[in-house]
């Protein structure tokens, strides 16, 4: 085997993701299903995660591309939290499975008050619960509602270390301002190893 290739266990969670991706029309029961790929992915991390995707930066958290389909249909990053270090206001618009690696990973959320979907103004936001992901945990979200969400980690806990996996290419997502009740499509960008 070439040593560019990726490890196995890699190799047959992304096969398998992508498997259960293209067999699930309903997003509850492809993430459903894909969860518990990611429970045994985290726990086997420190066999394929490689120093480029531990990387880290003083300006914001780090995304390290892991893994990207061909098609865009599905990709994977690990993502470096600096203590202090935080998403903006956002959603996906898209499936996603996160598992956590090293740390405690929390995550703040949204309630959309408005119905309208679509709308990207006069979005009435409610601050909803917090999720402490410690290392080994995995959570997941579907679009249609948004899950509308803050990510990070405080300043006062060391640094975490999760995989995202997203049923796309995850090079931008939707930003909210929650004051001025507004919603934007930025571009994020990643690190590739
Ligand atoms: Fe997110």
């Amino acid at each position: 085997m070439p040593t560019s290739a990726p490890p196995v266990c890699l190799t047959d969670f992304v096969a398998a993701a992508s498997a259960l991706s293209d067999r699930h029309a309903q997003l509850a029961d492809c993430v459903e299903a894909i969860a518990p790929l990611m429970l045994r992915l985290v726990e086997q991390a420190h066999t394929f995660l490689e120093p480029a995707h531990f990387q880290s930066s003083p300006i914001g958290y780090s995304r390290n591309l892991i893994y990207n389909a061909p098609d865009e249909s599905l990709s994977l990053y690990s993502i470096v939290w600096l203590p202090g270090q935080w998403t903006p206001v956002h959603d996906h618009g898209s499936w996603g499975v996160v598992g956590v690696v090293e740390g405690v990973l929390e995550e703040r959320n949204y309630v959309r008050l408005t119905p309208e979907r679509g709308a990207d103004a006069g979005i009435e936001l409610a601050r909803g619960g917090v999720i402490l992901l410690g290392k080994g945990a995995v959570t997941s979200f579907v679009p249609n509602p948004d899950h509308i969400h803050v990510t990070g980690v405080p300043a006062e806990r060391p640094r975490a270390v999760s995989l995202h996996l997203y049923g796309r290419t995850m090079s931008s997502f939707n930003i909210y301002d929650v004051a001025a009740r507004t919603r934007r499509r930025i571009e994020v960008a990643h690190n590739e190893s």
